[in-house]
């Protein structure tokens, strides 16, 4: 038996013809790459959420001397709410870089990790995360669930038979 996957997104020319929350998300996102700490790859990551109660909350890409030991914007931010904003979940997360100098103008494609890690909060809160990716100009991509960018993803179900 074959099986097909599928989803669909949506795809704007540019930020202008967003949502007002959701143009409101993505420009949040573009400010907060303004405080990466990104002296190794001088590309520069904002990532922004808006939570259940409608506050947006943002992260950035902070790097370390010690390469790996870094972490991605997507991660910072979702640590922090998890840390901070106990028990309220996320509605919508959007992502734009600056790779100072060079041009911002198609979405970022978020890493591996990161696209785990946002799994993990819509399985945490049984909620669907609307993710908003778009550069600092330019086509702008919408997807309805954090899931789309992670098909098969792995969400701990299984450990939960291992007992
Ligand atoms: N980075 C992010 O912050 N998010 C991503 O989704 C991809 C990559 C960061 C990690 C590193 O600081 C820099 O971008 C270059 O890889």
């Amino acid at each position: 038996m074959i099986k097909k996957f599928e989803f669909q997104f949506e795809s704007f020319a540019d930020a202008n013809a967003l949502k007002k929350e959701d143009l409101e998300l993505l420009m949040a996102a573009r400010n907060a790459t303004k405080t990466a700490f990104a002296p190794y790859s001088n590309f520069k990551v904002g990532a922004a959420a808006r939570l259940n109660t409608g506050e947006i909350i943002i992260g950035s890409n902070q790097e370390s001397a010690s390469y790996p030991v870094g972490i991605c914007a997507e991660r910072t931010l979702l640590n922090s709410i998890g840390s901070q904003y106990t028990d309220k979940s996320i509605k919508s997360l959007a992502v734009s870089y600056d790779p100072v100098g060079k041009p911002s103008n198609e979405p970022l494609s978020p890493c591996g990790m990161c696209r785990q890690s946002i799994l993990d909060f819509e399985n945490r809160y049984q909620a669907p995360i609307k993710i908003i990716l778009g550069g600092l100009e330019g086509e702008v991509m919408i997807f309805e669930t954090a899931s789309n960018l992670l098909p098969f993803g792995f969400n701990g179900s299984i450990l939960k038979g291992l007992k």
